[in-house]
């Protein structure tokens, strides 16, 4: 379902897209969530709609037939991170997230809870937000591409799926991390479409021919008349 071959030879799936829900009201979640079954597409539950709905919103998606990435970005000693991972992998969650800068003994104790339970974990690298001074402040005096870098590979290391990054830095991040490595990438527009507040974009197939495993989308389509149509529409 929602798979076809487009111009370019390739097979587009919406199996590679994870819509963000990033509305506060679980009205509104329910409503995208509605319009966008059937559809083959995953959803991401972010800390804004965990913080009003929590694992009960999870639940529900999954009985409407979604996967979910759950994109809490853990950042704490292992145990904790360990511990807060079973409960969150009891929900049936499909995918979560942790820092990579909670070191490598936190990120091998949770690639090892999450790989018992059955799910896929990926880490956050650096935030989109931070450029180099940013990490000066904190300490780091490597480049942002160089700490993306740098961090995805002890995050491979530790055993942890992906990662999460700008479709700017797929295509380095496939060629040093090697084919298997899940690349999940936001900032993807449609052409043609408002870009809202991310600067640098890619298109959906720019993003997938970088070496993107899954395009993470929002406003595009939680902003749309007709969401299931503008999901569509991301294959031209
Ligand atoms: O609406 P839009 O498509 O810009 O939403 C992108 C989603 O990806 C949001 O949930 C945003 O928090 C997330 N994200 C991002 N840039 C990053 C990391 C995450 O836009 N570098």
């Amino acid at each position: 379902m929602g798979m076809k071959t487009d111009w370019w030879g390739a097979q587009t799936h919406n199996e590679k897209v994870i819509v963000a829900l990033d509305v506060d009201s679980r009205t509104q979640a329910l409503a995208l969530a509605q319009a966008l079954q059937g559809s083959g597409c995953w959803l991401k539950i972010g800390l804004e709609l965990y913080a009003r709905s929590g694992l009960e919103l999870v639940e529900t998606f999954k009985s409407m037939g979604f996967p979910i990435f759950l994109d809490l970005k853990l950042h704490d000693i292992p145990t904790t991170v360990e511990r807060t991972l079973k409960v969150l992998s009891a929900s049936g969650v499909d995918m979560v997230d942790i820092h990579c800068t909670g070191g490598y003994s936190m990120m091998a104790r949770a690639a090892e809870v999450c790989h018992q339970a059955g799910i896929k974990i990926i880490g956050v690298t650096v935030l989109t937000s931070m450029g180099p001074e940013d990490l000066r402040e904190i300490g780091v005096q490597a480049s942002p591409e160089q700490q993306v870098v740098n961090l995805a590979r002890l995050a491979k290391q530790a055993g942890l799926d992906g990662v999460v990054a700008s479709a700017q830095e797929a295509a380095v991040l496939r060629k040093q991390l090697g084919p298997e490595f899940i690349l999940v990438t936001p900032g993807i527009r449609p052409p043609g479409s408002a870009k809202n507040d991310q600067v640098r974009v890619l298109t959906p197939r720019e993003a997938l021919e970088a070496g993107s495993s899954y395009l993470v989308v929002g406003r595009p389509i939680t902003q749309a008349a007709d969401p299931r149509q503008a999901l569509a529409a991301l294959w031209g």
